[in-house]
């Protein structure tokens, strides 16, 4: 039994994964890692270095020149791939439009899950993501599972989009871009996006930011002081 308190929290694209996890993260004092932006990272490298997504021995090669560390501030993750600050550009349009290949591969899986791995080792810590509660860790205290319904969970991401002043996108292209994420989130071959069976279903379409934070915090108290 693990020591450490791990909150696993997976879920649908864009439906306040992050939001919860930031929150519980300031709330309870525990590290919050963004398992996508991992992902989006990576995403990012091969875009840039045009990295061939059917060569295993470039993707092999690619991932040992990839290093990824977050730095928080105000439980506000912030990334840096080889040293440079990139949290808002792997948020933008040419990322997501990719992301879903690139998290894919298996090779870049089993990277990203042996740092994901590693950061949850002896910290508390809240990790948002879709394999987090499944394969990243099983042995996760709490686990929670959530879902929105999809208008809903595009018009807050475009919402978002518009408020870092990315208008170049519609409210049509996000809701395409989700509906194909989920898709391909579900139904790849490694690691797809399923609830984990002792994970908690959280559907927060109706419910606000404080009320969604409250309930987890209710399930995730008990565990604090085992
Ligand atoms: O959470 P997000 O939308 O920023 O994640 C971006 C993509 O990364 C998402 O489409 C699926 C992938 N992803 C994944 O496969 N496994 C994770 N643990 C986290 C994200």
């Amino acid at each position: 039994m693990r020591k450490n308190v791990v909150v696993a929290i997976d879920g649908y694209s864009s439906c306040g994964k992050s939001t919860l996890a930031k929150a519980l993260a300031k709330k309870l004092g525990f590290i919050y890692i963004d398992s996508g932006a991992m992902y989006r990272a990576v995403t990012l490298y091969f875009i840039r270095n045009q990295v061939d997504m059917t060569d295993q021995s470039a993707i092999a090669d690619a991932l040992q020149h990839i290093e990824l560390n977050f730095h928080s501030r105000d439980y506000q993750s912030h990334i840096t791939l080889n040293g440079e600050e990139v949290s808002d550009e792997i948020r933008l349009m040419p990322v997501s439009e990719n992301v879903s290949e690139v998290s894919a591969i298996k090779l870049v899986r089993v990277e990203m899950v042996k740092q994901q791995q590693r950061m949850g080792k002896s910290k508390n810590i809240v990790m948002d993501g879709r394999d987090i509660g499944t394969a990243v860790f099983e042995d996760a205290q709490v686990k929670f599972f959530m879902t929105a319904d999809p208008k809903i969970r595009a018009e807050r991401r475009f919402k978002e989009l518009e408020r870092k002043g990315n208008n170049q996108v519609t409210l049509e292209e996000v809701f395409e871009n989700l509906a194909h994420r989920d898709y391909a989130d579900t139904t790849r071959k490694e690691s797809p996006l399923i609830r984990a069976e002792d994970a908690i279903i959280l559907d927060n379409t109706d419910i606000t930011e404080q009320e969604q934070l409250d309930f987890a915090l209710d399930k995730v108290t008990p565990f604090l002081h085992a």
